[in-house]
């Protein structure tokens, strides 16, 4: 049996089989739990502290966690919270001495899966432990651990859509503002699903310029051209047998969504300078936060391509929709942003809550991370509070959402689509790096006619 105060090297000679970390200061009840946690076939680490266990955390992935709630040095909750933050895939449950509903709302809040009360039966321990080893099997794909964070009504609904998504193949389009989400639910349909072994190629649709994009889609013979000195794969042979993600997929000109429907609807691609088609098996994801319906109505996007991709439409929320998600969100940003093992992460005060719940986020959860960031570099102390949030007063009070301010303080008509139209801009160019032809063509329109803009809007700096 492992107990605390091995040596790193018997630790290490057992790490294949310590599936349970057990968190516990008082020997008697750590051996309890070892012991039965082993007859069901489990390997077993403990730790007496948030310290040891921290440590041990750092040394390997476990397939479970079990912690006291009191701890020597500190209390479960803190590993709760660090196996939320760097272990994100490892099922915590807090054992408490004192079952009381406090204590579990906060820590089911931080993360854990569910919570014990002592004396733990053996039948409690095994179900839980059941549960959660089966939780496990199911999440043990996704291999960036990212997730998508949200409790609200409406980001249930997104989750177990993914979820089934992942098991289908058909096609699915993504839909949603700027920084909502799209790509981070692209990568989880993918890593959920059985192609999670498989690539995962991303392609931004807008930042390949026009000559190049066949040669890049589809591969290229060594001599097709000046310059294509060897074979070369494109995105579709690169994504075989795993996904494609179109991003930005309104950007594609014309010609090349022709070209891609065939693609598509042969399932084969023939690289450019070839003669022979070769097969592609590739599960196709797109997005765009342009209204792509819009697009087809106005002839720059192809419909049979549009019904092609459309097959099933995610629909990501923005977050003015899930304004609820917003405290979680920023708790989970912040510990993100402090680092492994780095300060605990300040803590918004109530008026910063309310300034960002009365914030419209144009750039959404993308938004909300630049706003922390620069939050936590500008505050000093444990605390952020509203001020130093620097929100945009233009979108305070639901600006974006009402539109032009009738009491005549934000202006007219005119400075309301000034300030659209900056933010437009501004999007864009954030995008691209400050590329502004690549900017002007996310636009649609001419980078003459983007230079005009941002010179009468005085943007000349950006
Ligand atoms: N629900 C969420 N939980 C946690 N992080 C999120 C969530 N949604 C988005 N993010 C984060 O916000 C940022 C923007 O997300 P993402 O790139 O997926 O957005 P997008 O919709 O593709 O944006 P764009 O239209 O600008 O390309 C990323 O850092 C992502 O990790
Ligand atoms: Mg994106």
């Amino acid at each position: 049996m492992t107990t605390q105060g091995t040596t790193g090297g018997e630790r290490r000679a057992r790490a294949r089989t310590a599936d349970v970390l057990v968190v516990d200061d008082e020997q008697d009840i750590r051996e309890l739990i070892e012991l039965s946690l082993m007859r069901m076939g489990l390997g077993v680490d403990a730790a007496g502290s948030v310290g040891e266990a921290r440590a041990l955390l750092a040394e390997r992935k476990y397939r479970l966690c079990l912690t006291d709630m009191r701890l020597p040095d500190g209390e479960g909750l803190e590993v709760v919270r660090h196996i939320a933050t760097h272990c994100a895939d490892t099922p915590v449950a807090v054992i408490t001495a004192h079952g009381s509903m406090d204590n579990a709302v906060a820590v089911l809040k931080a993360g854990a899966f569910d919570y014990l009360s002592k004396p733990v039966t053996l039948e409690q321990l095994r179900a839980l432990v059941k549960s959660a080893l089966d939780v496990q099997v199911r999440e043990e794909q996704p291999r960036t651990g990212q997730k998508l964070i949200g409790e609200s009504p409406t980001m249930v609904q997104v989750k177990g859509l993914i979820d089934r998504l992942a098991r289908s193949q058909a096609p699915v389009y993504i839909s949603g503002e700027s920084g909502s989400g799209k790509e981070r639910a692209a990568r989880m349909i993918h890593e959920l699903g059985p192609r999670a072994q498989q690539s995962f190629v991303a392609v931004n649709c807008g930042a390949i310029p026009e000559n190049l994009m066949e040669s890049e889609f589809f591969g290229y013979r060594k001599g097709a051209f000046t310059g294509a000195e060897s074979d070369r794969e494109g995105f579709f042979q690169a994504a075989h047998g795993g996904t494609l993600f179109l991003d930005e997929v309104a950007d594609l000109p014309l010609a090349m969504q022709v070209k891609l429907l065939r693609v598509i609807q042969e399932r084969r691609v023939r690289r450019v300078g070839d003669t022979q088609e070769q097969p592609v098996d590739v599960r196709i994801i797109s997005a765009t936060h342009q209204n792509l319906r819009e697009r087809v109505e106005q002839g720059r996007f192809r419909q049979d391509l549009f019904y092609r991709l459309n097959v099933i439409e995610l629909r990501m929320p923005s977050l003015r929709e899930r304004q609820e998600d917003i405290p979680l969100l920023a708790q989970a940003i912040l510990l993100r942003l402090a680092g492994d093992g780095g300060p605990t992460p300040p803590r918004l005060t109530e008026a910063a809550l309310r300034a960002l719940s009365n914030y419209a986020f144009p750039g959404n959860v993308r938004e909300l991370e630049n706003i922390l960031e620069r939050a936590m570099a500008l505050s000093v102390g444990a605390e952020i509070d509203a001020g130093d949030l620097m929100l945009d007063p233009s979108h305070e009070d639901d600006v974006a959402l009402t539109g032009v301010d009738l009491n005549g303080e934000g202006g007219g008509l005119q400075q309301y689509l000034d300030r659209v139209e900056k933010q437009a801009i501004l999007d864009a160019l954030g995008k691209t790096h400050g590329n502004r032809t690549a900017a002007a063509r996310l636009l649609g329109v001419t980078f003459r006619s983007l230079r005009y803009r941002m010179e009468r809007l005085d943007m000349k700096g950006e």
